[in-house]
């Protein structure tokens, strides 16, 4: 099974340069070391497409990190693997084995999207959701990285009115380990009085609030100094001890202006007035919901990328939008947030900042010239299929001119 589903790629161009990897690193993480060969680097790369567009958004991302790659004395070699509903297809499980050898023994995992209306009758543990919490558990990526940028091009696509979203750049530093996605006790049982009772467990240790907390003050110190800790300290336990860690934190980062704020007033103020808003950091769920409407400031969920960083192992890069089963299948994706998340992968994952560049650079020189995916089009640019806009992309890596923004 794994070993159909292995590609191995090598780009065309061969690169001129070898470039160090001292002093590239993006984030407070190492990044992984390149295989030296003669005049280039090269990097293991396991892709997973997973389900709906997610194949077709990854195949895409593919081509376009291996183009800016080349460009910058980088070589890649990829292996596809199974996750999701597809796994469940191929071998019954959601997470093969085969799939997490692979990504463990990669340098950067690169990941589409997973599930679809076909398995969502399944058991939890047959569910292809469960394959990617797996996944985040089996590779410790705890620090879930979400940038949420208010491209000038995009500002009408925004369904705030244009001075809200007009710059707005945030980022959601998101637990992505513990909390109540995986606390125990959790289940469904039948009480006393013979009704089912569904529970989970929101559940933090001190050191897991405070190695996110460590990564989002120093995310905070690259950014504008800013720092939000969003929690629900007036209800929960967990987290009056995550504003108690976070604050005792605060007196190692001084350049770090920090605040709290309750999740239901974070909520509003993301739609009132998000440009307050520099560095966010918040546990796995407040996470999960807070990343998903920031997107929509940006204008659509198909522009968002992720990075889920552990501390020494693979990163693991993501869109953050679903799989789209009404549109898989039909060219009708944008494929930009993943290409955005092969760009974190080289910025995060590997130290590679200057083909990281050269992706975004991309993207926003294909945005300048007008080509929109259904998403995020408005009057009197260019529409065109998830295809066209990689080809776009592709073309645009390709160009030395930097992309006026
Ligand atoms: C996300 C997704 C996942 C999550 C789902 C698919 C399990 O919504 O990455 O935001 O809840 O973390
Ligand atoms: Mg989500």
């Amino acid at each position: 099974m794994a070993a159909a589903l292995q590609t191995n790629i090598r780009p065309v161009k061969v690169p001129a340069t070898f470039r160090a990897l001292s002093e590239q690193s993006s984030a407070p993480f190492r990044v992984r070391c390149a295989v030296a060969s003669p005049g280039n680097k090269r990097y293991n790369i396991t892709l997973l497409p997973g389900d709906g567009i997610g194949p077709e958004v990854v195949s895409i991302a593919k081509n376009v990190l291996q183009q800016a790659g080349s460009l910058e004395g980088v070589e890649f070699s990829f292996r596809e693997m199974p996750i999701g509903g597809a796994a469940l297809d191929l071998v019954g499980v959601p997470l093969p084995e085969e799939t997490i050898s692979a990504a463990k023994e990669s340098d950067a995992v690169l990941l589409g999207a997973i599930g679809g209306y076909k398995w969502d009758n399944n058991e939890k543990h047959l569910r292809p959701e469960k394959g990617l919490l797996q996944l985040r558990a089996c590779l410790k990526v705890f620090a879930n990285l979400r940038p949420a940028t208010v491209l000038p091009q995009l500002v009408d696509a925004s369904t705030l009115k244009r001075e809200v979203a007009e710059g707005v750049d945030l980022m959601v530093v998101r637990e992505l380990t513990g909390g109540i996605y995986f606390g125990e006790p959790r289940g469904i049982k039948t009480n006393e009085n013979g009704e089912e009772v569904g529970f989970n467990t929101e559940v933090y240790a001190a050191h897991e609030i405070d190695r996110i907390a460590r990564v989002a003050f120093e995310t905070a110190r690259k950014r504008r100094g800013k720092l939000c800790s969003v929690d629900k300290a007036n209800v929960l336990e967990a987290s009056i001890l995550w504003r108690k860690r976070v604050t005792a934190l605060a007196s190692e980062y001084p350049d770090v202006e920090l605040s709290h704020m309750y999740v239901d007033n974070a909520a509003m103020q993301l739609v009132r007035d998000p440009k307050q808003f520099d560095t966010m950091v918040t546990n796995n769920i407040f996470g999960d919901i807070l990343s998903d409407e920031a997107s929509m400031i940006t204008g659509s969920i198909g522009m968002l990328p992720s990075a889920s960083l552990s501390d020494s192992g693979p990163g693991l890069f993501e869109p953050i939008h679903g799989s789209a089963p009404d549109i898989a299948g039909q060219d009708k994706a944008n494929p930009l947030a993943t290409i955005l998340s092969a760009a974190m992968l080289l910025k995060y994952g590997l130290g590679e900042e200057k083909a990281a560049k050269r992706i975004e650079d991309a993207v926003l020189v294909a945005l300048n010239n007008g080509f929109r995916t259904g998403d995020i089009y408005s009057a009197g640019t260019k529409l065109v299929g998830c295809k066209e806009m990689g080809e776009e992309v592709l073309k645009s890596v390709d160009s030395q001119v930097p992309a006026s923004v």
